[in-house]
């Protein structure tokens, strides 16, 4: 058992901490925001993530995990402190590192003995390297500090699973005494873990998340030629998933990448790359066609229905993915942004979302209680969540509430054999569209 402080209890922080203190360690979680601190004391998360708030309570309840705002607290007497503040874009791309400067210092003017510092936050190549140099600049006292990259790779919505679950653990170490610290803490978890440098650590990082998201940008590349040439995008996302060197998952095509990750971490790579002197190219188109993809509904909506000046539509859907309330860079935002620049009104509604929502979207448009609230009276209706909610709804609500029974799926959710059934124009992500007038032609000649 190791005793372990914690700073920064966004996603990554907290979920990070708790896992630690499920595996037996102490663990102390930081942060300056005091009512914030007060409802985590009380076993309660202020994030949204199945299973985080039973977690919490079994190891608060068994003595392991604290919540403090006390620095002095949360950094004395500790084996090791985790970095894992936020790390946003700035307006330039680059990654904004006052948060971890905060904390480093922080760290040096509160800690009691030799610590080894371990950063989570996702930072550009060579920023531990800045961590150690500011904590040693600012050490009260003659302590041995060493400084660990282990970078996260957890996804919201499973990140608890995620933590007990990975494919890795990374551990970016220039010295063995560090780098064996964090594998005894890690290795309750039963996960394979990976020693390398520092720097490595870091890049490893920057380049899982940039290749997943190149995955997504090319599914979606190849969609939209899908579209073209009548093929069937997720049929061909199967046969070409099944090439062990190209592996099934993250070939599902939509209308782009979201989050908390893909776009900050992209843009701030071509950024990396840029200061180092190289042009990333790909990475920058990756960029741009997730740019282009997120308003592909909108495009689709105005070659169906032509002008979409005063259409009421329906906005299933918010958050960037299932089974999270976050909304960072969302799809919703920018849909509903170029909807109502072209006239339109916007009904939305998601099952979680809202709150958080209201502080992403633009103004005007008007939050509902249910997808049967959005739908009815509405012109069309936009999929842009792949909530179970949604893909279970009755598909005869669309025939019946909606003006015009078109519907714009942004997330396949529904199988094309099913929509032939209920009486709609349906228009999904590189497969066939689905139309009234060829289920009936259709129904005539069988
Ligand atoms: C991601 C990484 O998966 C995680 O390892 C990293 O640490 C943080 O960033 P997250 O942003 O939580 O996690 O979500 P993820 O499930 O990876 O999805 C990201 C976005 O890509 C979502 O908007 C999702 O809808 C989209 N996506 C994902 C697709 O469009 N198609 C896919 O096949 C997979």
């Amino acid at each position: 058992m190791k005793k372990i402080a914690v700073a920064g209890t966004g996603y990554v922080g907290l979920v990070t901490g708790v896992a630690l203190s499920d595996i037996g360690h102490e663990v102390t979680c930081i942060d300056i925001d005091e009512a914030k601190v007060k409802r985590m004391q009380a076993g309660e998360s202020p994030i949204y993530e199945p299973g985080l708030d039973e977690l919490m309570t079994k190891n608060i309840e068994a003595g392991r995990l604290h919540f403090t705002t006390n620095h002095r607290e949360g950094f004395a007497n500790k084996d090791a402190a985790y970095i894992a503040v936020g790390t946003p874009e700035k307006e330039d791309g680059t990654a904004d590192l006052r948060f971890i400067e905060a904390v480093a210092k922080d760290i040096a003017q509160n800690l009691t003995g030799d610590i080894t510092v371990v950063t989570k936050s996702t930072v550009p190549v060579g920023t531990n390297d800045y961590i150690n140099e500011t904590i040693q600049e600012n050490l009260a006292g003659n302590h041995n500090i060493e400084v660990v990259s282990n970078p996260e790779f957890l996804r919201e919505g499973s990140a608890v699973f995620d933590a007990f679950n990975g494919d890795r653990i990374v551990i970016g170490a220039d010295s063995e005494k560090a780098a064996s610290l964090i594998e005894e803490i890690n290795k309750p978890f039963g996960i394979a873990i990976y020693k390398t440098d520092i720097r490595s650590a870091e890049m490893i990082k920057y380049a899982s998340n940039a290749f997943l998201a190149t995955k997504i940008s090319f599914i979606n590349e190849i969609s939209n030629l899908c579209d073209r040439l009548g093929a069937n995008v997720e049929d061909v996302a199967i046969g070409m998933g099944m090439d062990g060197r190209i592996g099934a998952q993250f070939l599902k095509a939509g209308i782009g990448y979201g989050g908390s990750c893909f776009p900050k971490d992209t843009s701030a790579l071509v950024k990396i790359a840029e200061t180092a002197g190289m042009e990333f190219e790909l990475i920058q188109s990756v960029m741009n066609v997730n740019k282009k993809q997120q308003l592909l509904l909108v495009e689709k909506a105005k070659e169906v229905l032509g002008n979409l000046n005063g259409k009421k539509i329906a906005l299933l859907g918010l958050a960037f993915k299932p089974n999270t309330d976050d909304m960072r860079e969302s799809p919703a935002i920018a849909i509903s942004g170029s909807l109502l620049a072209e006239g339109a009104e916007v009904v939305a509604y998601d099952p979680i979302a809202t709150p958080n929502a209201k502080f992403f979207m633009p103004g005007g448009v008007e939050y509902v209680n249910s997808a049967e609230e959005a739908i009815n009276g509405a012109d069309t209706a936009f999929i842009v969540t792949d909530w179970e909610e949604f893909k279970n709804l009755e598909l005869s609500v669309f025939a019946e509430k909606l003006q015009e029974p078109v519907v714009f799926d942004g997330r396949n959710c529904y199988d094309l054999k099913q929509v032939k059934d209920a009486n709609i124009d349906y228009y999904s992500i590189g497969r066939p569209a689905v139309t009234r007038e060829e289920a009936k032609e259709l129904s005539k000649t069988n």
